[in-house]
């Protein structure tokens, strides 16, 4: 079941240029959030009918709330980021089909990209084992602390040099001979093909949420397709990102 209608927001606030951290107060939500799944919010001016889909990045089911972190890319992200405590927002979800939870003890790397970052909180939380986090910015990064204080050792790459290593997340991992027993990862696509490969070379399974265009977000309209890998050798198939994935496992994705 899925929950379309009228949520509270909690708090809505800026909390690095341009990334906005939302607050939602919803107990069927949180029933139903996981890691790895997301939101469609809607903006209802009459101008942005199509939704926004934004990827869970906290559940609190005692409090009824979900955490959302999202960036103001365009008009439907800019009045999204205008609304304020108290107001009301359309939701349809939780979405997708988000990461596998099986209990089991593992070294875990996650590997976060840019806005890929928050839907790894949630997963992180639910990872037994040591876990070690990876993130890569362009510039200000987000949720280094959160990762922290969930007891994951976490590295920090920025591309202007301003925080942690000076370069991409992808150049940090090669720094150290790493071993694990799984990758989790979410960013944008390039980031994630790169991280496909070095996890295959490594021979560490890997699951992969991926970043994509989106319109419906429940399979309808085919904007999100991506090629996936089909079980028999050497053929592939179309997928959806927002019904199928938006989390896939290391070799599904054909890039
Ligand atoms: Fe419409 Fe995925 S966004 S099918």
């Amino acid at each position: 079941m899925k929950t379309i209608g009228k949520v509270k927001i909690l708090s809505n606030r800026e909390i690095v240029p341009q990334i906005y951290e939302m607050i939602l107060l919803s107990k069927e939500l949180t029933i139903e959030g996981f890691p790895g799944k997301f939101v469609n919010l809607y903006c209802e001016d009459g101008r942005h009918l199509l939704p926004r889909p934004i990827s869970i990045c906290e559940i609190n089911r005692e409090e009824a709330t979900t955490r959302l972190i999202y960036a103001v890319v365009g008009e439907g992200t800019k009045k999204l980021s205008k609304m304020q405590a108290n107001d009301e927002v359309k939701v349809l979800g939780p979405l997708g089909n988000g990461f596998t939870i099986d209990g089991k003890t593992r070294e875990n790397i996650v590997i976060g990209g840019g806005i890929g970052a928050p839907p790894l909180v949630e997963l992180v939380k639910h990872l037994k084992g040591n876990t070690s986090v990876y993130l890569g910015f362009r510039c200000n990064p987000i949720l280094v602390e959160d990762f922290e204080n969930l007891g994951a050792k976490v590295y920090v790459a920025t591309e202007d040099g301003s925080h942690g290593h000076k370069g991409n997340v992808l150049q940090l991992l090669e720094k150290d001979d790493l071993k694990a027993d799984m990758i989790y990862s979410c960013g944008p696509k390039p980031m994630l093909k790169a991280v496909a490969q070095w996890a295959k070379e490594k021979q560490i399974p890997a699951e992969l949420s991926l970043e994509e265009r989106m319109a419906c977000g429940i399979g309808a309209c085919l904007v999100c397709t991506c090629k996936a890998a089909k079980k028999e050798a050497n053929d592939w198939e179309n997928t959806r990102v927002c019904k199928d994935g938006p989390v896939f496992l290391r070799d599904e994705v054909i890039w």
